[in-house]
């Protein structure tokens, strides 16, 4: 059984095509012929946090990845193969990882159970809290302390961007790409730039895993 919601989908997707015909007729026409987005994006499923919509981007400009807590793990075969094509075939000028304040992965890696399936992928994030433990222990608060991992998490995941060899040999190449870390804030609407410092993290990053 479609309910009105299904169903109406398919009447917007029409009245969206029409409405972008009627502003340029070739506009599905050259989008076909060729992509050419500026940014990749990595996020979280979330369905609070739409990419194109936070962003304002219109169809073509981004490239998306979504998955649990935006988390970048290079044995994922799906995100590295996405950054590689990014990368060397759509040279994107920047990728972009942005967490959100509230994330359920984030508060489900603080529980002390388990989850089944999902722990394995939650390991990624108890890892990002192992690792900045002695900061995080001291926030006794459980709002600062879930809103303070997400923001690691996203520097740390940004950091694993850029420990692939295909950021590192293209930003040697062509001055791109450079990796940023955003925080989008659910109850406010407000996506926040925490302006990371690409050059010092690529050296700081490039201590151990320079794979120029
Ligand atoms: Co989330």
């Amino acid at each position: 059984m479609k309910s009105e919601k299904y169903t109406k989908i398919f009447e917007d997707n029409q009245k969206w095509l029409e409405s972008r015909n009627a502003r340029d007729e070739d506009f599905f026409e050259n989008l076909y012929n060729q992509q050419n987005p500026e940014f990749l994006y990595i996020g979280c499923s979330d369905s609070r946090v739409p990419a194109n919509i936070i962003t304002g981007l219109d169809v073509g400009d981004i490239f998306v990845h979504r998955n649990i807590a935006n988390v970048v793990s290079n044995n994922d075969m799906n995100l590295m193969s996405i950054i590689q094509y990014a990368v060397e075939q759509l040279k994107v000028k920047h990728i972009i990882v942005c967490g959100h304040y509230g994330c359920g992965g984030i508060q489900a890696a603080l529980e002390q159970k388990s989850f089944g399936l999902l722990d394995s992928w939650l390991k990624n994030i108890r890892d990002v809290y192992r690792l900045h433990y002695s900061d995080l222990k001291l926030l006794t608060n459980e709002q600062d302390l879930q809103d303070r991992l997400v923001e690691l998490n996203v520097i740390e995941q940004v950091e694993n961007v850029i420990k692939t060899a295909y950021v590192q040999k293209s930003y040697v190449k062509n001055k791109f790409p450079t990796v940023h870390g955003w925080v989008y804030d659910m109850k406010t609407g407000k996506l926040k730039d925490l302006d990371i410092d690409f050059d010092k993290k690529l050296k700081k990053v490039q201590l151990v895993y320079k794979l120029e």
